[in-house]
């Protein structure tokens, strides 16, 4: 548990944390559980404040006005919020368990709108959905809106998907069926349209500092000698023109303006959306871009430490007012920096962008060791945290793996993403992928990978493995520990769609072509063992089933095994009751024979979990091409 931070350690002041809860105790209108859960967070606020905004005079006065904000939140919080708060106090290893299964898809494209969504609430029970995320869904711009990461107002949906009582009143018939709403929260930038950018731009007192905004190219090009180029196909560097010539900072499309969260009162606007939102019923807030959020000269701007303080002042606000949500981090960087911003304090929950890639990796060269060597080395977590393990998101595959890793095992991490990219945009020989570029920079050679699943594992082009590598991707994702995460249409096969090429908001970016329709025929032969979409269906549900009475499958801890061939990936999971599950996984296109002194350590009478049988293992165990098996067995 959290200790709290004795009140003697932190520096006095006018508004200090003493002075602040001793307003609160002695106020009649103090609610006694704000109150507690003020008495043990609001020292740690406290303590972040000071070292992020210490040096500036209005610092700590923002935040009393913080606290203030987060007091009149919890009074408005829903009764049926507060119970669900309790109850995740009382189990908060809640998302550990193996009945987690996690599901995302766009309101539009997927159901038409809200209302849509909720009638899909029965699909979702039956696939043994408890968490579902629901794409962007806030007022942005027409037109391009990057998917809807550009937000112009986080208290209105989107009016073509529904209205913001809709999406609470889902949010609560999702629990009903205990299901989580996961929405995104994109506070790294807003839109160009957002009524703070608007007020920046003009001057008005208050937001003059709510953007960084400077006068010529001076700073622009300082900060441009360190940072990188995120979307190079809209712009190059991380600055925009505004159209009275000065620049503004956008990392990513040209209308997503970044937040200078140097500005305690950027800090203060933000932390009032994010509570409004908890407010509404989310249980997830999936924290957009983190590692751009603070800026300093002379940096990549990103992953600097300000940034962990941010979020975890973020945490704090949380724990005051809305604490049963969960921080859900979206940090697509080198692995070290990916598990930086994992903790119960910051982030509890994160993407696995590593062993995403490197599941693709092994496909693609039929080689397990850099994912074997991942597993092995970059797989634990602090406890009360989980990884979110995912195939593919609606995001390209970036190749964020460790260059030094990759170097102990023989292979030059440059010319290594330059094959992946080739295999999966099918430009290298004998390739089953069918996926497309994205962001392909000349100047740095840098490039990404879109494209569904079923399209990326070889289905759309016909090759015999594609459905085994589907499954096997999926059964790494299902059984290595922490939440997994489908991208709804991929459980019925669903292929690649071009048609974003005709559709000029979306033709400049590629990730759309992996973003497709909800694919109602491939639902409705889901039963159907003669297509893909059946076959498909059986099997992933298959897994799913067994993953939910698997209790060896709950939490995250992995034993890496030595299955002692290349294209092997293996590894145990332990469970509670002396029983562990041993996963092996071909990545090969031949079966493979794991002999039985590899086997020895372990009692040889196992269950093949999947096929609900016993088998033996005296006699070792044959893994056909692609092939996946999950056994449960007993340490010798
Ligand atoms: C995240 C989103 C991505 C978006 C970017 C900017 O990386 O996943 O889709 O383009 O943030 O908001």
């Amino acid at each position: 548990m959290r200790q709290a931070v004795p009140v003697t350690q932190l520096r006095p002041g006018p508004h200090d944390v003493s002075r602040i809860l001793g307003d609160l105790t002695a106020s009649s209108g103090t609610d006694r559980e704000f109150l507690a859960h003020a008495e043990l967070h609001l020292p740690r606020l406290h303590e972040l404040f000071v070292r992020l905004y210490g040096e500036r005079s209005d610092g700590l006065e923002r935040l009393a006005s913080l606290v203030d904000l987060a007091h009149r939140s919890w009074a408005e919080r829903p009764a049926d919020l507060r119970a669900l708060d309790r109850a995740r106090d009382g189990e908060p290893d809640w998302f550990e368990s193996e009945s987690m299964l996690g599901g995302v898809c766009y309101v539009d494209r997927f159901a038409g709108g809200l209302s849509g969504i909720r009638d899909q609430i029965p699909y979702f029970r039956e696939l043994g959905l408890t968490y579902l995320h629901l794409m962007p869904l806030f007022e942005s711009p027409e037109g391009n809106s990057d998917g809807g990461y550009a937000v112009s107002s986080y208290r209105r949906v989107n009016p073509a998907l529904g209205t913001m009582e809709e999406l609470a009143a889902l949010a609560a018939d999702l629990r009903r069926a205990g299901i989580s709403l996961v929405v995104d929260f994109i506070f790294n930038h807003t839109s160009n349209e957002h009524e703070w950018a608007q007020k920046a731009v003009a001057g008005e007192p208050g937001y003059e500092d709510f953007y960084l905004i400077f006068p010529d190219r001076e700073m622009p090009d300082a900060y441009e000698q360190t940072t990188r180029e995120i979307f190079p196909d809209d712009h190059s560097g991380s600055f925009v023109q505004l159209d009275d010539g000065r620049w503004i900072w956008a990392t990513f499309y040209h209308f997503q303006w970044d937040l200078n969260y140097a500005n305690p009162a950027v800090f203060e606007a933000m932390a009032g959306e994010m509570l409004f939102l908890a407010n509404q019923g989310v249980e997830i807030l999936r924290m957009d871009a983190v590692a751009f959020i603070w800026k300093r000269l002379g940096t990549t701007c990103e992953s600097l430490p300000e940034a962990h303080l941010l979020l975890q002042a973020f945490n704090a606000v949380l724990r005051m007012a809305a604490p049963g949500l969960l921080f859900k981090s979206e940090a697509i960087v080198h692995p070290d920096e990916v598990v930086s911003y994992i903790s119960p304090d910051e982030c509890q929950i994160s993407y696995n962008p590593l062993q995403m890639a490197l599941t693709w990796e092994a496909l693609a060269t039929r080689d397990g060791r850099l994912l074997q060597q991942a597993l092995e080395r970059r797989h634990a977590l602090p406890e009360g945290t989980a990884w979110v393990n995912y195939v593919r998101s609606h995001d390209d595959i970036g190749w964020t793996f460790a260059d030094e890793d990759a170097a102990e095992l023989g292979i030059d991490g440059y010319p290594h993403r330059r094959f992946l990219n080739d295999f999966y945009v099918g430009r290298a020989d004998g390739t089953f992928a069918r996926g497309v570029p994205f962001q392909e920079n000349p100047r740095t050679g840098d490039a990404r990978v879109t494209g569904t699943t079923a399209s990326l594992a070889g289905i759309e082009a016909g090759d015999a493995g594609g459905e085994d590598r589907v499954i096997l991707a999926h059964a790494l994702a299902l059984s290595t520990g922490g939440i997994p995460l489908l991208y709804l249409g991929d459980e019925v096969a669903q292929l690649n769609d071009y048609g974003y090429r005709d559709r000029p908001d979306e033709a400049g970016d590629s990730r759309w072509v992996h973003r497709p329709f909800r694919p109602v025929q491939g639902y409705a032969d889901r039963m159907d063992a003669g297509t893909p979409a059946g076959r498909i269906f059986a099997r992933l549900t298959r897994l799913i089933d067994v993953r939910r009475a698997t209790p060896e499958f709950a939490g995250n801890e992995l034993i890496a095994f030595d299955a002692h061939h290349d294209s092997v990936v293996g590894f145990l999971r332990p469970g509670a009751a002396g029983s562990s599950v041993l996963v092996l996984a071909n990545v090969g296109d031949h079966a493979v024979h794991i002999a039985p002194l590899t086997l020895s350590g372990l009692v040889p009478d196992a269950v093949d979990l999947v096929e609900g049988v016993k088998v033996s293992l005296r006699p070792g165990r044959t893994l056909p091409a692609h092939g996946v098996a999950w056994l449960r067995v007993a340490l010798r």
